[in-house]
């Protein structure tokens, strides 16, 4: 099966098991600024996990577009990639291990057609520390199914990654780890979970390449979560049931299942093959990258074909991202994906493709996905052209600082040099280093510290300088400065309600005449938005809520979900405003130094004067408190 058809067979086999379909969310994660991207698919869900009544009730199935960008230096081999999908069905409080597992087992055998002898499983052999047992039910539970499937369902014991590789697993199918393996929370395992997280212990799937041989400097012996690719883990089942507290567990309300499946993984066990980029998620775009080289007619080598593949995994993320409302910027997302565009853009400059690279590519992606994900074909136009244009500009500043990197560098790059080429020509200073290092120039290994500080003293410069801004954009403390700012907030708040997940506060400059506010949104709003934004913010004044101050540590106040300007930093204490009801969807909460006014009924009559844009998918409102 291509994971084309994986994907629609996943869907439909949970749907014929009584979930409902939900949407995939916007890769630019909702009321959560502890991340700039959604990474897995449970991350939308958190609060029916939490138990919240989901309006589709308590099945769902999707297949969620994750970004990790983190992962960006592992690009290159066969294996990694940044942007993939996430099949995730889950359980919230309906059914637990006894359904999950053994129709995991049908969907990747019955309906994949997956050979069991190439599947092993994982399970969580259980925490005195933290009084958690053994999850006895899922090994049991393996056991059957393997021994169902003809198997012999050896168990070993596994301990942590590193006992498995120097003991090794012997014929075991069922290997159980501790709880640095076999332990899922959005924070890893139990001792870095904040309290109130939730998590729990997971079983993981992994199908077995034997083509490929295990590689000795990932340690002494395989096993499943060995990461030289013998082993490639296709599907974890989280069964979250747990929460930390203080100092140590409370059950949850209810028992959940979160499961994640790797679409892009499973196409590969699929078709036998240890390539993510032999699949035909991705396979076109090789083929497209090869045909854009062969006018020069060179040959293949070992470098190229990553080259080709890092181009491959970096178009298709930008072509995702634009999708979901970001733009090229020097800050939060658009500063990750200015930088994946512009690291694809010169990979393709070392295969000699010297033009139009990311338009041609995001054509070969929108028709890979067409149907999947038909949004892609309608605002194809527009993704284009934020590729186009990302594209001309940095090859007109690449053009240039390649040529001034020896000049500016000397002997060697230094943090001065890589902010100069920064301020001068945007370089993204990661790539000024790429580049040094391409061209043998050696690099100051404290470069890193240099360029933050003259950041930092650029930023407080500028902070002071002929704009005469205090910080939050106020020109001043008057009364009626201090009322546009609180108005600011409800208008934040009610944009992403009205406009949904990706509104992502751009900037924010506030006189006693006006506020103005910018935000990532891909199109100019409808009159009907416009007046729905403003009734919104008109309820909130009328309501009176009372603007709530108190002080915590960044970590606090973002695992309370408040939002803060991406990007910015944070001291040991930051002060965190609230308004409206803590329990309701009208609730606002922003890290910001103030200064509000008390109660929201102090603000008059809110009005949208000015709706425009202000540069390419992100726009700009002009209000006014009458
Ligand atoms: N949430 C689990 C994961 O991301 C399924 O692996």
């Amino acid at each position: 099966m291509h994971a084309t058809q994986i994907r629609q067979a996943y869907i439909d086999f949970f749907v014929e098991r009584g979930h409902a379909r939900i949407a995939r969310a916007n890769l630019v994660p909702r009321e959560d600024p502890t991340t700039l991207f959604t990474g897995s698919g449970m991350q939308p869900l958190l609060p029916y996990l939490l138990g919240a009544p989901h309006p589709t009730g308590a099945r769902l199935v999707d297949s969620q577009v994750c970004f990790r960008a983190e992962d960006i230096d592992e690009v290159g081999d066969t294996r990694h990639t940044t942007l993939f999908e996430m099949l995730g069905n889950w359980s919230l409080g309906s059914y637990f291990k006894q359904e999950q597992l053994p129709w995991l087992f049908e969907f990747l055998t019955g309906v994949v057609g997956l050979d069991p002898s190439r599947l092993f499983a994982s399970v969580f052999s259980g925490s005195p520390r933290w009084s958690i047992p053994r999850d006895e039910e899922s090994e049991q539970l393996w056991k059957d199914l393997f021994t169902g499937a003809g198997l012999d369902p050896v168990v070993t014991e596994a301990g942590s990654a590193a006992q498995a590789a120097a003991r090794g697993i012997g014929n075991a199918r069922i290997v159980a780890y501790d709880e640095s393996q076999c332990w899922w929370s959005r924070s890893g395992p139990p001792d870095t979970m904040p309290p109130g997280e939730p998590g729990g212990p997971d079983s993981e799937v992994f199908y077995l390449f034997p083509q490929v041989p295990h590689d000795p400097s990932f340690g002494e012996h395989c096993h499943p979560h060995c990461d030289c690719g013998r082993y490639v883990e296709i599907g974890n089942s989280v069964f979250m049931q747990y929460r930390r507290t203080q100092d140590g567990f409370d059950l949850l309300p209810q028992r959940n299942v979160d499961f994640g499946g790797g679409l892009e993984r499973i196409a590969m066990a699929s078709a036998d093959v240890a390539d993510a980029f032999a699949i035909d998620l991705l396979a076109p775009l090789l083929d497209e990258i090869r045909s854009m080289r062969s006018a020069q007619g060179s040959a293949d080598s070992e470098a190229d074909r990553r080259a080709a593949r890092i181009i491959a995994d970096h178009t298709r993320a930008v072509v995702f991202l634009a999708l979901d409302g970001v733009e090229p910027s020097n800050n939060t997302q658009g500063y990750v994906m200015r930088r994946f565009a512009r690291r694809a853009i010169r990979q393709g400059l070392h295969l000699g493709i010297g033009d139009t690279l990311l338009p041609t590519l995001c054509t070969t992606v929108v028709s890979t996905y067409r149907d999947a994900f038909p949004e892609l074909v309608q605002d194809e136009e527009h993704i284009r052209g934020v590729l186009e244009r990302e594209e001309s500009l940095f090859r007109k500043t690449l053009a240039r600082g390649v040529r001034e990197l020896p000049r500016l560098a000397g002997r060697e790059l230094t943090g001065d040099a890589v902010f100069k080429l920064f301020d001068t020509y945007g370089f993204p200073p990661e790539l000024s280093v790429e580049e040094a290092r391409a061209q043998g120039v050696p690099v100051d290994p404290n470069w890193s510290d240099t360029f933050k500080k003259l950041m930092a003293e650029q930023r407080a410069r500028s902070r002071t300088a002929a704009t005469g801004m205090f910080k939050g954009g106020l020109a001043d403390r008057s009364v009626a400065t201090t009322q546009l700012h609180t108005a600011t907030h409800l208008l934040y708040k009610a944009l992403r309600l009205v406009l949904g997940d990706h509104v992502v506060q751009r900037g924010s400059n506030i006189t006693s005449e006006r506020l103005r506010f910018d935000f990532s949104h891909p199109k100019k709003m409808t009159p009907e938005e416009i007046a729905r934004v403003e009734q919104i913010v008109n309820d909130a004044i009328a309501r009176d809520w009372p603007m709530r101050v108190s002080e915590m540590t960044p970590d606090e106040a973002f695992a309370q979900g408040a939002l803060g300007a991406f990007g910015d930093r944070y001291g040991t204490t930051v002060t965190v405003y609230t308004a409206g009801d803590p329990t309701g969807e009208w609730y606002s909460k922003e890290i910001c130094g103030g200064p509000h006014v008390a109660h929201t009924g102090e603000l008059g009559r809110f009005r949208i004067v000015k709706e425009e844009s202000s540069g390419a998918g992100v726009r700009r409102i002009r209000a006014v408190l009458e």
